[in-house]
């Protein structure tokens, strides 16, 4: 009876991940190493907001103890889908005009991983979910095949274990494939861009300027795009994720991005 009682405890919305310790100590440990602990505190975080200092950004980049417990379990529960999908203008006091600040909730509805029945938690266990600042799994999933025929690198970009975009979430995630003159990529002959980029209208609200990313897998878990580059002497290929734009990278240092897969320009 006891353990009944207990099991329909309530957790009031400002839990802190303090007040849950001495009876879910797994979950406690899990979220503090998780980027939900840190939304509000980190500093790719930090050096935008000095700027924005707009309340409307603490409704997700939650200050004090993050996205904690009592944000996900609390009376007023948010699920993922109301942090990780919103409409630009609207958020910021305007119509809803259809233009996401980030998609990534339709892009997986788009995608075979929603028509399999797997959804966010599946692939991101809540505690600590892993995305952009999770190196090892970046790497892991992310690939390139780069191939010269004369003076023209065609390349394909992968992803594997996908469920939406890649990269998603934020329009600063930008996945960057340079290739190159030199083997450690110093010299660089072309580069695209894989991102969400967002354009700001002439009254002032937003639009999709465009979209190069990978798109969400419309069947299984593995996505692709292709590339077709002009770089004629072309040796190697670099690609570098970027999570912050590129005002701050300098700020934020190695911070701001990583290498994510190198290797050698193929001519067959
Ligand atoms: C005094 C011990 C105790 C404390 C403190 C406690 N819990 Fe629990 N909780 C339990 C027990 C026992 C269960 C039932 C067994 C289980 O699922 O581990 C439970 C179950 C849960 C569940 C799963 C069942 C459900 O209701 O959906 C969640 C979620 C949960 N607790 C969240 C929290 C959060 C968040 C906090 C901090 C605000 C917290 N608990 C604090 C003992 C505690
Ligand atoms: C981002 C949202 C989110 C946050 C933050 C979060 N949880 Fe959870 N938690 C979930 C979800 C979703 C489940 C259900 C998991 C499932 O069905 O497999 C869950 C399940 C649980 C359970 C049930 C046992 C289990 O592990 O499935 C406990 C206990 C729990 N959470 C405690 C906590 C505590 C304590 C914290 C704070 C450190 C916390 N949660 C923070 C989303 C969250
Ligand atoms: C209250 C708003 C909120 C809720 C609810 C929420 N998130 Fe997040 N999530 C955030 C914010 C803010 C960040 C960015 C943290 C940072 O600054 O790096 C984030 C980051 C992430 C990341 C990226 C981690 C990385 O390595 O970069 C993943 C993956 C993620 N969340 C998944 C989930 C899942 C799965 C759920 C539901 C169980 C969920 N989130 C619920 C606000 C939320
Ligand atoms: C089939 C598995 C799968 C599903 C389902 C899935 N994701 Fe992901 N997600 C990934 C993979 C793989 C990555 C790439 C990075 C990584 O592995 O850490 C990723 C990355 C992310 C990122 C990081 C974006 C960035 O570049 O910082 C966020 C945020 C995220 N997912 C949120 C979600 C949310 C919210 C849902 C549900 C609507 C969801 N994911 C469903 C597999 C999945
Ligand atoms: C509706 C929820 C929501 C609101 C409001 C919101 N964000 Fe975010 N933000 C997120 C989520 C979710 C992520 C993580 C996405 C990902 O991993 O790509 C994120 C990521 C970020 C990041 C990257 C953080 C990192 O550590 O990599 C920055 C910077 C950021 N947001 C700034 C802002 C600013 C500034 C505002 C206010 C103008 C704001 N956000 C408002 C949900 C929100």
């Amino acid at each position: 009876m006891l353990l009944l009682l207990l099991a329909c405890h309530t957790v009031p919305h400002d839990a802190r991940h303090t007040d849950c310790a001495t009876c879910h100590a797994p979950q406690v440990a899990a979220w503090s190493e998780s980027r939900h602990a840190v939304a509000y505190s980190n500093p790719i975080f930090q050096h935008s907001w000095a700027e924005t200092q707009d309340p409307w950004c603490l409704t997700c980049h939650l200050p004090d103890d993050g996205v904690t417990c009592g944000t996900c379990h609390g009376l007023k529960k948010q699920t993922c889908a109301d942090c990780h999908e919103f409409d630009l203008p609207q958020a910021l006091g305007g119509a809803a005009s259809g233009t996401l600040g980030q998609s990534t909730v339709s892009e997986w509805r788009a995608s075979g991983a929603a028509a399999a029945g797997t959804g966010c938690i599946d692939c991101h266990p809540p505690h600590h979910p892993a995305g952009g600042h999770d190196r090892g799994r970046v790497r892991a999933a992310v690939d390139a095949a780069v191939v010269a025929r004369g003076d023209t690198v065609e390349a394909a970009i992968s992803v594997d274990g996908i469920g939406h975009a890649f990269p998603t979430g934020d329009p600063f995630r930008r996945l960057q494939l340079s290739v190159c003159a030199d083997l450690t990529c110093t010299q660089p002959l072309a580069r695209v861009e894989l991102e969400r980029r967002l354009e700001r209208t002439d009254d002032g609200s937003w639009m999709l300027d465009r979209d190069t990313r990978i798109p969400p897998p419309a069947d299984g878990l593995r996505a692709a795009r292709s590339f077709t580059l002009h770089a004629p002497g072309a040796v190697a290929w670099e690609l570098v994720m970027h999570l912050t734009d590129p005002q701050h990278a300098a700020e934020l240092g190695p911070r701001a991005g990583y290498i994510v897969a190198t290797g050698p320009v193929e001519r067959p």
